[in-house]
């Protein structure tokens, strides 16, 4: 702690002066910030390096110094000031301190995550034209002053599907390069679905031939039409590890999903034999729940998942896996002779709390749970897990509202929250329907999404379950990056202030304030975004209805929409 404490000393000094009120526009706000009078200039700041940096880290300083060398026009060390990073092990892994005072600029952190953060939150407070790709002409200064920041919650997480509609590798590391600028950690890759199975197997070709592709989509919500076009593609494994390489040197890391044991159809479409009426089935053309699941009481069917998980953990180093377990409908198992075998042989009858094949899924929950764990994994699944018993060490996923996440730390499991009434970006940002793009329905503006407490609800002394919180963004209804981003932002920047931010921190006034730097850095980096919150409606930003309009338009469509 000394080490921090003289830091401090050192800025005591300066930020006695008045402190301004609003100095900068830093999203997510930093947990702890003294701003004083005075700036430094950055323009041609030489780069002093500490010992002890690790490899990830000394290339995202290079990184930070080639941005500001490509920014500002000025080679390092043709200024004045000093742009110091140092590592100081009194400090957290995700933890930083950032000092700016007469011509230095201090960054100190312990690992990769902090320093990220650290240089993150510095790029923040300069202008905006940091985030461009060319030289501009800007005061590249940094006021004064004193930075000490943690996260409030250690997972932090942003979902993609990329089964529903396929996003490109480029794209989908523009996707994690945004995660990183609102310091997220964890990368939820939805890889399997119905609609398409999108990590390449070594083992089960037919997974790349057969699964990855579907012969058409429906047209927007009218689940019996198809547009007749051939649409798919899957990532291979040299690919994925280019993913989970560069999400790591952002210090994020990629959570996989293989979602079992329903939304399997794409699967099964190429090995009908581990279903349980044999097919024949046909990679999913529309949306929804399918009845078609694994069949739970065929031996195949483990050696399957077996073998597709140890391709899975061999690519992803996570210590988490998703193993999925939403809605899984129990009609096919119902009718099985095979699934009803396993139940009688199990001795598992309806009780109270679930029936037998709900209890069915418990038993391929453990019996995947227990073979990850052989390799040192631990499982995360949907909150229909806890449909049953559930093995100690599970992690809950709740999405069904906060009810889930509630349960699981009641019974004594940890929980990430993503409800879906708060956090389910597919949802709509408006109520001019008529305005926006197509969507799945329901209402998520951004203020609900900040208004979001992870803790509301929870029995009081269980907090500690919470490991953290996250949105999810389903693509049935979202085809191009240009909608996806539309989606994502600004709306992503309010998560990261759920996620990071203690809630003394949060002020809605103050982030909104801070959106506006944020708006012309996605201008700058060629992100598309809503501004729904900004009254300008859809994606072609037209402006809101007045309030007695939208009255008069809802009652138009009065039932239509939810
Ligand atoms: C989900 O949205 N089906 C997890
Ligand atoms: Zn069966």
């Amino acid at each position: 702690m000394k080490k921090i404490l003289t830091l401090i000393a050192g800025v005591a000094i300066v930020a006695a002066c008045a402190p301004k009120e609003q100095p900068h526009s830093v999203i997510p706000q930093p947990n702890s910030m003294e701003i004083a009078e005075g700036e430094v200039n950055v323009a041609g700041a030489a780069f002093e390096i500490g010992e002890g940096l690790d490899e990830l880290t000394l290339a995202a300083v290079k990184d930070f110094e080639a941005r500001l060398e490509t920014v500002t026009g000025r080679k390092a060390g043709s200024g004045k000031a000093v742009i110091a990073i140092s590592k100081n092990e009194d400090l957290a892994p995700e933890q930083y301190a950032v000092a700016i005072s007469e011509g230095k600029v201090v960054i100190e952190a312990s690992a990769l995550n902090g320093f990220l953060y650290g240089m993150e939150t510095v790029k923040q407070m300069l202008p905006v034209e940091v985030y461009g790709s060319a030289k501009a002409s800007a005061k590249w200064t940094v006021p004064f002053g004193f930075i000490l920041d943690q996260p409030r919650f250690a997972y932090r997480g942003m979902h993609l599907d990329p089964c529903r509609h396929f996003w490109t590798i480029e794209e989908t590391k523009r996707y994690i390069d945004l995660m990183a600028i609102y310091k997220m950690n964890r990368f939820h890759w939805h890889l399997t679905e119905d609609q398409g199975w999108r990590m390449e197997s070594k083992k089960y070709p037919r997974l790349n031939e057969i699964s990855s592709y579907r012969d058409g989509t429906c047209i927007k919500n009218d689940f019996e039409s198809n547009d007749g076009i051939r649409y798919g593609g899957y990532y291979t494994q040299d690919e994925l590890r280019e993913i989970v390489a560069y999400a790591g040197s952002k210090g994020i890391t990629v959570i996989p999903e293989i979602d079992l044991p329903g939304h399997m159809v794409a699967a099964l479409a190429a090995y009908p034999e581990l279903g349980c009426t044999g097919g024949p089935y046909k990679v999913w053309p529309r949306w929804g729940v399918s009845e078609d699941v694994l069949c739970i009481g065929k031996e195949e069917t483990f050696e399957f998942l077996e073998g597709v998980l140890t391709e899975l953990i061999d690519i992803f180093p996570s210590e988490y896996i998703h193993i999925g377990g939403d809605e899984c409908p129990k009609v096919r198992w119902a009718e099985c002779p095979l699934c009803q075998r396993r139940i009688k042989k199990l001795g598992l009858r309806d009780s109270d709390r679930a029936t037998k094949e709900q209890q069915l899924q418990c038993y391929v929950t453990a019996r995947i749970q227990k073979f990850l764990a052989k390799h040192g994994r631990k499982i995360i699944g949907w909150d229909e897990i806890l449909e049953g018993d559930l093995e100690p060490g599970a992690t809950v996923m709740s999405w069904r509202g906060v009810q889930g996440g509630i349960e699981a730390a009641n019974r004594g499991f940890d929980a990430i929250m993503t409800p879906s009434p708060f956090l389910y970006f597919d949802y709509y940002q408006s109520w001019e329907r008529d305005k926006e793009p197509f969507g799945i329905g329901g209402y998520l503006p951004i203020e609900k999404v900040y208004s979001y407490e992870p803790y509301d609800g929870l029995t009081p002394g269980l907090e500690g379950h919470i490991l953290g919180v996250q949105a999810n963004l389903w693509t049935e209804y979202i085809a191009t990056e240009e909608h996806l981003e539309y989606m994502l932002l600004p709306r992503m920047c309010a998560l990261s202030e759920v996620q990071w931010c203690d809630p003394e921190v949060r002020d809605y006034e103050r982030f909104h304030t801070s959106l506006q730097k944020a708006y012309k850095m996605f201008d700058l980096m060629g992100y598309n975004y809503c501004l729904d919150g900004e009254g300008l409606i859809g994606l072609d930003r037209t402006p809101a209805r007045s309030e007695e309009e939208l009255e008069v338009y809802l009652k138009e469509n009065e039932g239509k929409f939810w």
